[in-house]
């Protein structure tokens, strides 16, 4: 039996589409357990970038069934077209399995999504603006519309009917947007039914018959640490769970389902969006990062907030998903520093803190402390072992995973799937 978890370790975009990509070869389901097409991943597999909102990126092995799961959001516009798109790029999609318990994003979830953004004005969130937020409501809110009620017109027309008497009023008399028809609604929505039919299964059931029968389970998080409802900086996260906790959940799988728990790491650190974040530099440094990182969004395209590898935020990522092993993503653009700056506290009012401050006020004003560590100034893309990397990248490696208490197995050393040193990774038998 293995079930393995693999979650991002910071505010998102950590690389792990790439990691994802690259043991997903030894997995025979790869299942997405929260968000929506607020993701992205970007994974560039047989020479081809593939740009993926929804899908699971075991969709590239024919020997892997990948299952959205429970515990996401789905626009099944987005989802068709990505659909179309890897058909038209010769990979088959009809392995792919939808949770019938996962939430249906509504053309109301977007246009309040938005709305409520412009409502709060320089307090945005900073959101997608794709209904994640607005979605995850209806579903606490039991006026959630599921994927299984594509399966029945009658019951989707009352659920529509019954989402629009309250959707309507908000949209018309609190934003003054348009509102809605059922039948405007359901038009829309008929095509999308027959289309996602065939995908509709009771994966949960699935997922766990599989490992009772020792196949191996990947539960790829989309976001990361800090973008946790619960456990992020709220309120500038996202509406699910993507830490460990979320994959059983979001799965339907209990704990001891789970062998191992991967967390992604940048080398450095960025995020998209509002929020705190105390290592963001707004300097020529942070620009070197965006620009050599390419650190812009693959879904909005947005350019992205960078600063200098947080380790105090690494080790609650630890803590919080019961981390096992640390991936560092990355190494390369730390290439070209002279210097590298490690955050190993936070100091605030003359206070010292060795872990996120549980204070939102205290977070948002603290100052980095920084260790120093001496760059190394040459091309690593070609190190394909841990010994091959210059003495300094070693001991920065070695910093860091001092500093999570936790072994580093992976580092990735450019953007294609070999570039990548395996320090910890034993393939399936
Ligand atoms: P939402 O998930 O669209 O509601 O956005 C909430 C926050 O999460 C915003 O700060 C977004 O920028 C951020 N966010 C959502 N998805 C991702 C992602 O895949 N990577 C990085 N940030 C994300």
């Amino acid at each position: 039996m293995a079930g393995i978890v693999l979650v991002g370790a910071q505010w998102g975009d950590e690389g792990k589409g790439k990691i994802t990509d690259l043991i997903a070869d030894d997995f025979d389901f790869v299942v997405r357990f929260q968000g929506g097409n607020n993701a992205g991943h970007t994974v560039i597999h047989g020479g081809r970038t593939l740009k993926l909102h929804l899908i699971p990126s075991g969709i590239m092995y024919p020997h892997i069934t990948p299952v959205i799961g429970n515990g996401c959001v789905i626009d099944p516009a987005v989802l068709i077209e990505e659909m179309d798109r890897l058909e038209a790029d010769g990979l088959s999609t009809h392995r792919l399995l939808i949770s019938c318990n996962a939430h249906l994003i509504m053309p109301y979830h977007k246009d309040l999504d938005g709305a409520s953004e412009h409502r709060l004005g320089k307090n945005e969130i900073g959101t997608t603006r794709r209904g994640i937020g607005p979605a995850y409501m209806d579903k606490s809110s039991r006026i959630g519309i599921r994927v299984q009620d594509l399966q029945d017109e009658h019951i989707l027309r009352e659920k529509i009917e019954a989402a629009l008497s309250e959707k309507n009023e908000i949209l018309e008399k609190i934003y003054g947007m348009p509102t809605y028809t059922v039948d405007q609604v359901l038009d829309e929505f008929r095509p999308y039914a027959e289309r996602l039919k065939p995908h509709i299964a009771e994966t949960s059931a699935l997922i766990n018959r599989a490992l009772g029968a020792d196949q191996w389970v990947l539960f790829e998080g989309a976001q990361g640490t800090l973008l946790d409802l619960d456990h992020g900086t709220y309120p500038f996260v996202t509406s699910s769970s993507p830490t460990a906790g979320g994959a059983c959940v979001g799965a339907g799988v209990g704990p001891k389902r789970i062998d191992r728990v991967l967390g992604i790491a940048k080398a450095y650190i960025t995020r998209v969006g509002s929020g705190p974040f105390p290592t963001e530099l707004d300097d020529e440094f942070g620009r070197r990062f965006i620009e050599v990182g390419h650190e812009y969004g693959t879904t909005t395209g947005r350019e992205r907030r960078a600063g200098w590898y947080d380790g105090v935020i690494v080790r609650y990522a630890v803590e919080v998903n019961g981390l096992t092993d640390l991936i560092i993503t990355k190494l390369d653009v730390l290439s070209a520093f002279d210097t590298i700056k490690v955050c190993v506290a936070y100091e605030y009012e003359g206070h010292r803190y060795n872990t996120v401050p549980c204070h939102q006020t205290v977070f948002h004003h603290a100052k980095p402390v920084y260790e120093e560590l001496p760059g190394w100034k040459t091309d690593i893309t070609g190190c394909r072992t841990f010994e091959e990397l210059p003495k300094e990248a070693r001991d920065y490696i070695t910093f860091i995973e001092d500093l999570a208490d936790v072994p580093v197995s992976m580092i990735a050393v450019g953007p294609e799937r070999e570039q990548t040193i395996m320090r910890r990774w034993e393939s399936r038998p």
